[in-house]
This record gives C-alpha cells, structure tokens and sequence, in this order.
C-alpha cells in the first residue's frame, strides 16, 4: 500500500506519500500564515480558495520531487474533518476525484487521528499504548491512545485551545498573528516573579481544560499597569500558567492510567517551556516523553498519508459518494477492521 496523503483542514495545504513497507517518501507544505496575518486570523473562504490554487502544482511538485510515478500511487487518503468545511470539501473533492480517475480506494482521515499517530512516522517511535497531549491552535486534547482507531478522550478544553489561547493574548499585547512564538519569545525576558496567574481548573478533580479565563486576566493585568515594560512580564506569567496547567493535567492523566509514555503533537509542542518543564515531569515519575519533529508536530500531509495507509491496508474502504465533517468526534472512530466508513 501506497498512499498520497491531503490534508486541507485549515491554513496549511499538506501532501505526502507514505509507503506501508518503505515509510514516508515524500512531502510537501504550503502554508497560508503570510496571506491570512493580515486579517488578524485565519479567514474561511480565503483559505479554501488558496488550497484550490496550492493543491494541484503542490501534488505535481512532491511526486517530481522524490521521482514517483502516479501509477505507483495504490491508494488516497484526504483529512475528512474537523475543519473548515470549505477548506475540507477542496481536499476531499480532489482525492475522492484522483481516486476515482485511477480506480484506487479512498479514505477520508480524521485530522486528530493523523496528529496523534504522526510519531509514527519517526523512526523508534513508542510502543502503544500511550498518553497523548495534542495542543495546537484549534485543539487540547489528552487521548489514551492503545493503537490505530483505539482513542479514549480523557480530557479536552471547554473552551480556547491552548495555541489559540497563546494566539488571543499576543495580539492583545501587541504581537502579529498568529503570536505564539513571538509571545513565547517574549516571555523570555520577563520577570517570572511579577504576576502569578491562576492554573485553571486545576483546583477540582477531572482531566478538562479551560484557557479562555488566562486570555481575560492577561488583558486586565497589562490595562491597568498601561506600561509597556509590563508586557513581557504579562507575557511570562501567562505563559507559566498554560504550561504549568498542561504539566498539572498530564501528571493527573499519567497516574490515572498508570501510562508510561508520554507523546506531545500540535504546534504548542514546540514551546520551550512546555519542553523542559514535561522533561522534569518524565524524570521523576519515570514517563519517557516524546515528541515528532517540528514538520510532524503542526498541520502535515504526512500524518494524513499514515493514518489513511493504516486503514486502507487493514482493508477499510470509503464510498464513492463523500462528504465532509467540519465537526467531528474522536470518540466516534474506532479500529480499522470493524469500522467501514
Ligand atoms: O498545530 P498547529 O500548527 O496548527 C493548527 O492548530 O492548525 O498549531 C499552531 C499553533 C498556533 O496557535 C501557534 O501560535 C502555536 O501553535 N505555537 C506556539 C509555539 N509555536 C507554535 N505556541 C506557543 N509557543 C510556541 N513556541
Ligand atoms: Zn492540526
């Protein structure tokens, strides 16, 4: 089985080809950060439109790029949902139509699923099962993952997602969208003894998160202090307070389950802190931690390319029709073999 993978949920046109004998060949990415920056955040119908133009010269671009023949091709896998539905219907449309032009099966992918088995691609990745935290711009999840399709949601974020959080509250300090790493950056030349937030919900039992609160305090503390001096310290508390929540909750999750590996995906991964501070935690509860490269970490086709190969090997197969989930579940997949879609 050899899939090319599409993933088109968002801001990111994503496309790999993953081999099931020979791993991943070849991938691609063409990311829309530049054209949507001016608006402040990700516009739907913008982004739909750039993956029509992007996808096509993107596909060409990667098979040119390792030397793969179309032929070689023996299946297609496309990101089926959450997103937006628009930016979702231009990758479903061109996979389900290559598929159908070259008479090979299709699979429509999970998005999360694709983060969460993105380690996969690594070359030791971890046995299953494991404790997954996925913090990205759109989602906080912590997932017990036992193997392909085999998802338990332990805890996820009642409202903001933890990168979005981040996002919301560099561009109240001023900071160009999307403000993560600059307001990571930032935080660096605060002073860590200025501002204590509070780590929410982590006062009750139970494994939820909730960052829009962080955002709000964020927001008062730097208006009524009005001194620009304050901003990195704002910056740094704020910070403290995401990180320390998401180590508070993956320690809970770790002794709840008695799981003994610990994988981070999704673009928060890529936070310093959060890093060195889960590296403490693994140490001393005896939890290896690990992460997928940067590349797999954020919005990828390669992560989409190996989770559709999984499936189409175990014999899954889509029906022609297709339709798209702008809104969907993790809890409602289940293991390739008793699932037909
Ligand atoms: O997974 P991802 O690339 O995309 C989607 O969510 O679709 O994650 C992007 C998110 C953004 O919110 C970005 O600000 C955040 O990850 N991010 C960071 C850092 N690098 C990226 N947040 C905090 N610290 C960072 N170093
Ligand atoms: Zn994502």
């Amino acid at each position: 089985m050899r899939c090319l993978g599409i993933e088109s949920s968002c801001d990111e046109t994503g496309v790999a080809v993953y081999d099931i004998d020979l791993g991943l060949l070849a991938q691609g990415l063409h990311s829309q950060i530049e054209i949507h920056a001016r608006y402040g955040g990700v516009v739907p119908e913008i982004a739909s439109r750039d993956h029509v133009r992007r996808l096509i010269p993107l596909v060409e671009q990667v098979l040119g790029e390792a030397d793969l023949a179309i032929d070689s091709l023996t299946g297609v896998a496309y990101t089926a949902g959450p997103g937006l539905a628009g930016a979702l219907l231009v990758g479903a449309a061109f996979a389900r139509a290559l598929a159908y032009a070259r008479n090979l099966p299709a699979i429509g992918v999970h998005h999360l699923e694709g983060h969460l088995l993105a380690l996969m691609l690594e070359p030791a990745p971890p046995a299953y099962p494991f404790l997954a935290l996925l913090v990205s711009g759109g989602h906080t999840l912590l997932v017990e993952v036992g193997g392909v399709g085999r998802y338990r949601v332990l805890g996820e974020s009642l409202d903001d997602a933890a990168g979005e959080a981040f996002d919301k509250t560099a561009s109240l300090l001023g900071l160009p969208y999307p403000g993560g790493p600059a307001l990571a950056r930032l935080a660096e030349q605060g002073d860590p003894k200025r501002f204590r937030f509070p780590r929410p919900m982590t006062g009750r039992p139970g494994l939820d998160f909730s960052f829009s609160g962080l955002k709000t305090h964020a927001a008062v503390t730097f208006r009524e202090l009005g001194d620009d001096a304050a901003r990195a310290d704002v910056a740094r508390a704020f910070e403290e307070a995401v990180v320390d929540t998401l180590a508070i909750k993956c320690r809970r999750a770790l002794v709840a389950t008695g799981l003994s590996r610990l994988v981070v995906a999704g673009g928060v991964a890529a936070n310093a802190r959060l890093r060195t501070t889960l590296a403490a935690l693994g140490e001393k509860h005896q939890v290896s931690v690990h992460y997928p490269r940067p590349a797999l970490c954020t919005d990828n086709g390669a992560m989409i390319a190996y989770a559709g190969c999984q499936r189409l090997a175990a014999g899954e197969r889509g029906p022609l029709g297709f339709t798209v989930r702008p809104r969907w579940s993790l809890s409602d997949l289940a293991p390739p073999d008793s699932s037909p879609e």
